[in-house]
């Protein structure tokens, strides 16, 4: 058994020492769950002005670089300007990586939050990051895989456990959950953070996961098109972003 888990160790050296050189980076995605968002917010949340219905579904809150060596987000690497012509066209960005804050606001300020606070730190242009980050979006497409496995936005309560376990099966890495305070004080779903290697493909675990505090069941909190409230007429397009939920540790 010893020799067997010795021999398993040395192919997994080889296999890591066989990839391509190592750029020290690595990326790490996040989800958030918006009935969450719209339950936790005193404010509520808001439609979006970019004309799309945001999907029901998670919307990605984050694509963070990170350096390997430090495990600290890398930020605010160059001045390449952000241009919203170069994404404004991509498929699922308005509905994906959709900014439900309220006011109302046309999402424009969270793509370019995200551009210039870490995704210039990428090595991709910028039509290349926000690419990248709705492919894996689909590749993870988080709802879809818990929902088959039976877990399912309908106020009930889940294992935390379990949640990771669908996600690491189908993609095969762990997850990191992040639970906020729902109704009756119980916690709940409300963002998910996966890792992905220096290739963009490669799904690991998170080499820093932070430990964030939820109870073993947490509630999956519905989430329905009602719940965003819209705009009021004459109402400024103000721009908002989203709290930053670059991993802290
Ligand atoms: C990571 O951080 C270390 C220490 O600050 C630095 O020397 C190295 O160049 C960084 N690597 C990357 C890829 O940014
Ligand atoms: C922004 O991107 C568009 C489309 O690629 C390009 O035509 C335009 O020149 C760019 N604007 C600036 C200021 O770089």
């Amino acid at each position: 058994m010893a020799s067997r888990i010795a021999l398993l160790c040395l192919l997994g050296l080889l296999v890591a020492s066989s990839a391509r050189p190592d750029s020290g980076i690595y990326y790490q995605i996040a989800f958030m769950w918006p009935g969450a968002y719209c339950e936790q917010t005193n404010a509520g949340c808001c439609m979006p002005t970019t004309g799309v219905v945001p999907a029901r579904d998670f919307y990605i809150s984050g694509f963070t670089v990170y350096n390997a060596t430090t495990n600290a987000p890398k930020t605010r690497c160059s001045k390449t300007p952000f241009n919203l012509t170069e994404i404004i066209e991509i498929e699922g960005l308005k509905q994906y990586w959709s900014n439900i804050k309220c006011p109302s606001n046309n999402g424009q300020n969270s793509w370019k939050t995200a551009w210039k606070k870490t995704g210039a730190c990428s090595g991709l242009e910028e039509k290349a990051y926000f690419e990248a980050a709705l492919a894996l979006r689909n590749r993870i497409n988080p709802l879809a895989r818990l929902v088959s496995k039976g877990i399912k936005p309908d106020f009930s309560l889940y294992s935390v456990k379990r949640i990771k376990k669908v996600i690491q099966a189908g993609i095969g890495a762990t997850p990191v959950i992040q639970c906020s305070k729902g109704p009756f004080d119980k916690f709940q779903l409300y963002q998910i953070y996966i890792c992905v290697a220096d290739d963009g493909e490669t799904f690991i675990d998170c080499p820093a996961a932070p430990k964030y505090t939820c109870s073993d069941e947490i509630l999956f909190h519905p989430f329905e098109k009602w719940m965003l409230k819209e705009p009021k007429e004459g109402e400024p397009d103000e721009t908002f972003e989203l709290p930053s939920v670059a991993m802290d540790h």
